[in-house]
């Protein structure tokens, strides 16, 4: 799934991912992280997605990066804000109070841009429809960078799930909860919060044919 892919979907407004209300998820499991209301949330390919609106209404400061300025600039219009825009680096940044949005390639990032001065304080990341987004050999190079980023100590909740692969070939792709041990278990201690039988709350998945399908809520602690 390179750029030139995501951008063409955002131009043909094919987004079936991007969801109308907070993900339910989000709502169950965020409280448990406990996280305090002044940490900073990192929302990686975060598109327009409403769980932003979620976590700034909790009080936290929400930093997003996401390569389609379509998708950026939606986000900021369908909410009523109006951002500042300034260009830092390889990113145009989008700011209004308690967002900022990064328009560019997540594997561009360095800790300083997405954290700035906060990299002190509380932080935490959110990862619906990020990791899943992408195919396999993209997912190792997702999860290095993100233990680049992510500050000793910080929280992700990450949401996957898993079907079998043979019923359809993705994206989104199935990422076992094996796999989520081999991409962090070695930077993160990992606790599997949620594993629940799910079908049909994917019809677009169930309509191209996958037969079973399992959703998972990880909570990671970052050594
Ligand atoms: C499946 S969507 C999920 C969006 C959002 N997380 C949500 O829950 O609605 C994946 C998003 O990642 C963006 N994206 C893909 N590759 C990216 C990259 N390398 N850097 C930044 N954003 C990227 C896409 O444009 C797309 O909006």
């Amino acid at each position: 799934m390179e750029p030139a892919y995501w951008h063409s979907r955002w131009e043909k407004g094919e987004i079936g991912f991007h969801l109308l209300t907070p993900n339910p998820r989000l709502l169950t499991w965020w409280p448990q992280l406990q996280m305090p209301t002044e940490a900073t949330v990192f929302v990686p390919l975060c598109g327009k997605s409403l769980d932003m609106v979620w976590l700034r209404q909790q009080g936290h400061t929400v930093v997003g990066v996401e390569i389609s300025p379509l998708a950026v600039q939606q986000f900021f219009a369908e909410n009523g804000m109006t951002p500042q825009v300034e260009q830092q680096g390889d990113f145009t940044c989008y700011t209004t109070d308690g967002f900022r949005l990064l328009c560019g390639d997540y594997f561009d990032l360095t800790p300083a841009v997405v954290w700035g001065e906060t990299a002190s304080c509380a932080v935490a990341i959110y990862d619906r429809a990020a990791l899943v987004a992408l195919p396999p050999a993209k997912r190792r190079a997702y999860a290095a960078q993100m233990r680049a980023l992510a500050p000793s100590g910080s929280r992700m909740l990450l949401l996957t799930f898993a079907y079998p692969q043979t019923d359809f070939p993705g994206p989104p792709f199935s990422v076992s909860p094996a796999e989520v041990h081999q991409l962090y278990g070695a930077v993160a201690d990992i606790e599997h919060w949620c594993d629940e039988e799910a079908l049909s709350l994917h019809p677009g998945l169930q309509a191209r044919g996958v037969r079973e399908l399992r959703e998972h809520v990880f909570a990671l602690r970052f050594r």
